[in-house]
């Protein structure tokens, strides 16, 4: 290619001509949109470290994911807020737990939408660790049997698909075995298969106070300069029978998303995480950043990355923009 027979502005001209040879689209239909629920009653509180998001009561939630669905997204992610935690996670697997009462109420008041849970101990635990703590340790084995128990507690409530965030080792097969044998095998898997530690989360243990009281997570999320890791990660949860693979964050960690979906064909989901979001809103706020190019920029970079599925606090806002 040579100029001046080759002249890239050519077809950059005038919006039908970039519109005609555009890569990469973003529709409603690649959204999730996380959620929020608490126990109580009438309670709609606003998240501080993330504007326009929410603390919901079961009675409020479900209005909020009527407008939700009638935006046209195809899905929601729900996190718990329980009522008292403990060192046995006992509120995640409760079939009166806070998801899974929520999973109930949605299903019936609003059968059309995806609802997709959360599976991680975290938010259940005193020590707001994502396993079984002994000696300031973090067990992996004998966590296995309490995420399984979560998950097919909230697909017992009718969740149409469970994703585990937890990191330890073999918890997909645990949780696809458990499926299968309770007849659940048509229930799928999306897994946070490559789930960094990442600073980026801190908006959102705020958001579902599961905030570590002791320690961090390194020693089983992923460390952030790996990137032929994420890959044995991937491969591991592929084998143990996992969906749809899960890319998290998703700015700082572009390359694993297209390294991913280029060597597994699978289909990808990235998590466009809370302090990604609390950025973006905090700039606009201050008048620093268009919000609205700013936003769809980011989930179009994202697509082109490869993601075919972005969770993100910006849904809501991009399926308007998008209509
Ligand atoms: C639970 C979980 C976390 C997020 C999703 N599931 C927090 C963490 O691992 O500390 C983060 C989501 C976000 O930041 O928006 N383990």
């Amino acid at each position: 290619m040579y100029f001046p027979a080759y002249r890239p502005r050519r077809l950059r001209q005038n919006e039908n001509f970039r519109r005609m040879i555009r890569e990469t689209s973003l529709s409603i239909d690649d959204l999730i949109y996380p959620l929020f629920v608490t126990h109580g009653k009438g309670i709609k509180k606003e998240i501080s470290s993330m504007p326009g998001n929410y603390h919901f009561s079961i009675d409020k939630l479900t209005e909020e994911v009527k407008k939700v669905r009638d935006l046209g997204i195809p899905g929601i992610i729900l996190f718990g807020l329980p009522e008292n935690k403990d060192e046995a996670a006992s509120g995640a697997y409760d079939e009166n737990g806070i998801v899974q009462e929520a999973v109930r109420a949605i299903k019936k008041s609003v059968p059309d939408i995806l609802v997709i849970t959360d599976v991680c101990l975290c938010e259940y635990m005193s020590h707001g660790h994502c396993g079984v703590v002994r000696d300031n340790e973090v067990l992996n084995d004998l966590t296995l049997q309490l995420l399984a128990k979560t998950a097919l507690s909230h697909v017992e409530a009718g969740a149409d698909m469970v994703a585990p965030s937890d990191m330890m080792d073999g918890r997909v097969s645990v949780i696809r075995a458990t499926l299968d044998e309770n007849g659940y095998q048509n229930i799928p898997i999306m897994s946070y298969a490559a789930k960094y530690a990442s600073a980026f989360y801190g908006p959102f243990r705020e958001a579902a106070e599961s905030a570590p009281q002791f320690g961090d997570r390194r020693s089983y999320q992923m460390d952030s300069p790996n990137i032929l890791e994420s890959l044995r990660e991937v491969m591991l949860d592929i084998e143990e029978g996992a969906d749809i693979i899960m890319v998290k964050p998703a700015l700082a960690y572009m390359d694993v998303i297209q390294f991913v979906k280029s060597e597994t064909g699978y289909p990808i989901a990235t998590y466009n995480v809370s302090g990604e979001f609390s950025m973006v809103k905090a700039a606009s706020a201050k008048g620093w950043i268009d919000e609205k190019k700013v936003v769809m920029e980011i989930l179009m970079g994202l697509k082109r990355a490869g993601a075919d599925i972005i969770l993100t606090y910006h849904a809501k806002d991009v399926a308007n923009w998008l209509k």
